[in-house]
């Protein structure tokens, strides 16, 4: 009822989005009344019409993740980024727009009231640039904010109060997108001024006969879902993105639950991408970029291409993933289950397969499941299921489901299909048993193959490695003649780290190679992370200082006896709380989490914990103590204004000790939390 309900309201909007139509192509339109009346007024527009702008998720580039202010952002750049899309094959691959963020105008308007292109960025002004860009068959993305001033420090001229000048400014230099901010809006109501630059673009692109889009970035602070369908065509759910996994995952988080927004010419915007510059890893590039794609978002690169690895561009080149973000149908993918960050998201296609991610939030590998059935296919003896990350194609008898590595995401496009057969069967790969070891020490572990097939898995071998000098053993039959649908095949292991290896990590490989029914070679190969850990030191320990096993947060690092200064290591100020500094203890940003290794040795972890001071009256944060799986201390939602908290856990009979911060339920703008005296006592 619900989703029925939604899809009425989007066929509406859609339909209100037709006025905007004719106003660009310059037939006679009304204009766009208040949007009460407009919703009332399209339900008489059938059949449903759009303005034929981003009816699938906008993509391209932007420079604000890679440059934010710095001078590397001019026309050398856009123009070199405008030649990759074409030379990379990226241009090929779906990526349009090369957007121009904060900072290319000058602090002042001219005489005429008139933006000026900052000199020393654009020699040639903004039309040289979009004549550029135009010439490669790309398009050109400009930006400003709905204030009196954009959003950088340097105060770079807003458009309120010049809308229509600015918005014809645009057109005349041969704009094709705008990213209109939030910064400094006086207060004055979103829906006017998102409405008035709506209204200003549409009569400026009537003039020049170039369509706008026209992206909404007032960061989900007046609910744009409800309301901006109407204005534009994409709006920011949430604040800014960073290149870390606290921030790829929290802003992910808030704009999941809002699928039924999210549709042809109007689309959430999580913010643009962080692929390729440095503070994550592939495995969580590739997760970010797998679920930007199943949650339809607008697909901005925003890494300088001129200086991308391969591997970056095998991310953001990949088709198969990109087709799922682009597919015409228009779905967000919905989420069907999240228990234990196991995440499973599911993404109705045109053509009637799901796309399903199956994603690791943890940090350690888990096995994460669903079925064909509970992602809505019908019911059917066997499936193909695609794997869009390996590029290659198996049958299935239903389940979907892996094994999958900590921050990871498994993605596949799950169909009913009449030649299923001619693929091997999908089979899951698992271990059981700790991957923490300390040198010199044996531990034993337990592989599984298992036949997800409608077929058998025939001539099945599986091998584990580690790393050279390891020592790796199967300690039972690695290999068996036959495994038949649903039977796995189990492996006993011993594996000992060299006496002297490092504490850090180390990468294993588990692997099954096997043929299908008719011979058809196929493998499975599932990447392993261990730890090298040394026992923690009896007594009491101050946690700012005993070397940590993970972290994760959400600016910058975690920083050991400073607060976080979002950055750089080692940019923090003295741990303040409620006016009380602290000399020891972890100073992070949400989301966070900070693993130790304690071996099943200690007893308490205390601190007293709160938002640092530095911060203003936007933050709020929640404190949890885990101790192995299980959370055993924790504080309410803290804010700015409170003084620091007590927190004490009992992590008796612990391996692993995790000290996480939360965002408090409200997104992680300025959520410096602070665990000031933390200690461990063993
Ligand atoms: C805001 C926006 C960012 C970026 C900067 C530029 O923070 O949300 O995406 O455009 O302004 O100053």
């Amino acid at each position: 009822m619900r989703h029925l309900h939604t899809r009425t309201a989007r066929r509406r909007v859609v339909g209100a989005l037709a006025a905007g139509l004719l106003c660009t192509v310059g037939l006679a339109a009304p204009a766009l009344a208040a949007p009460t009346e407009n919703l009332a007024a399209a339900e008489d527009v059938s059949p449903a019409v759009d303005d034929g702008l981003a009816l699938t998720p906008p993509m391209g580039f932007n420079n604000w993740n890679s440059t934010h202010c710095r001078a590397e952002f001019n026309e050398d750049m856009v123009k070199g980024i405008a030649d990759i899309f074409v030379e990379k094959g990226l241009k090929d691959a779906g990526y349009q727009y090369v957007n121009l963020d904060d900072c290319w105008a000058l602090p002042s308007r001219d005489a005429n009231g008139k933006l000026v292109p900052d000199p020393a960025r654009f020699p040639n002004g903004i039309s040289a640039v979009a004549d550029y860009v135009h010439s490669k068959g790309l398009k050109l993305g400009i930006y400003t904010s709905a204030g009196t001033k954009t959003c950088n420090d340097a105060g770079f001229p807003g458009a309120l109060g010049h809308e229509y000048s600015d918005a014809q400014q645009f057109a005349d230099w041969g704009v094709d997108y705008l990213k209109y901010d939030n910064c400094n809006n006086q207060g004055v109501d979103a829906l006017s001024r998102y409405t008035t630059m709506r209204d200003a673009l549409q009569a400026a692109s009537r003039t020049t006969g170039r369509p706008i889009v026209y992206s909404i970035c007032e960061w989900g602070e007046n609910k744009p879902w409800e309301w901006a369908s109407e204005v534009g065509h994409l709006w920011r759910t949430t604040g800014d993105i960073s290149d870390s996994w606290g921030s790829m995952l929290s802003i992910l988080k808030q704009n999941l639950p809002l699928d039924e927004y999210a549709g042809p010419g109007q689309w959430n915007d999580p913010d643009m991408l962080e692929v390729g510059n440095g503070g994550m890893t592939d495995t969580e590039y590739r997760s970010h970029f797998s679920m930007w794609s199943i949650m339809a978002a607008p697909l901005l690169i925003g890494s300088d291409l001129r200086r991308a690895s391969d591997e970056t561009f095998d991310i953001l080149g990949n088709r198969e993933v990109i087709a799922v973000d682009q597919d015409p149908l228009g779905e967000q993918g919905k989420v069907l289950s999240s228990e234990g960050g196991r995440w499973v998201v599911a993404k109705e296609m045109r053509d009637g397969s799901r796309t399903v991610a199956l994603f690791n939030e943890t940090g350690s590998a888990q096995r994460v499941a669903t079925t064909a059935q509970a992602v809505g296919l019908p019911d059917a003896g066997a499936y193909t299921l695609r794997d869009l990350w390996q590029h290659r194609s198996y049958n299935t008898a239903g389940t979907i489901s892996a094994t999958v590595p900590a921050h990871g995401t498994v993605l596949v496009r799950v169909a009913t299909d009449t030649r299923w057969a001619k693929n091997p069967p999908a089979v899951e790969l698992g271990l059981d048993g700790s991957l923490l070891t300390e040198a010199g020490k044996k531990v034993t572990l337990t592989s599984t193959v298992t036949d997800l097939g409608r077929t058998a898995a025939k001539q099945v071998s599986v091998q584990l490695s580690g790393p050279k000098g390891w020592a790796v053993r199967a300690t039972s039959p690695a290999t068996v003649n036959s495994l038949p649908t649903g039977r796995s095949l189990r492996t006993s292991w011993k594996v000992t780290a060299p006496d002297g290896t490092a504490a850090g990590s180390y990468d294993l490989k588990l692997k099954a190679t096997y043929r299908s029914p008719t011979g058809v070679r196929a493998e499975s190969v599932l990447p392993l992370t261990a730890s090298v850990v040394v026992a923690p030191p009896s007594g009491v320990s101050s946690l700012g200082d005993l070397p940590w096993l993970s972290t994760t947060n959400g600016w910058g690092p975690v920083e050991r006896n400073t607060s976080n200064g979002e950055n750089e290591a080692g940019d923090g100020n003295p741990l303040t709380v409620g006016g009380v500094v602290w000399a020891d203890g972890l100073g992070v940003h949400a989301e966070s989490s900070v693993e130790y290794y304690t071996g099943k040795a200690c007893e308490t972890v205390t601190a007293q914990v709160g938002v640092d001071d530095e911060e203003g009256a936007d933050g709020s944060v929640a404190f949890e103590i885990w101790a192995d799986g299980t959370k055993v201390a924790s504080t309410g939602v803290l804010t700015n204004s409170q003084a620091a908290q007590a927190i004490s856990a009992d992590v008796t009979g612990a391996q692993v000790v995790r000290l996480v911060v939360t965002d408090g339920g409200d997104g992680i703008t300025s959520d410096h939390g602070d665990w000031a005296d933390a200690q461990l006592a063993c």
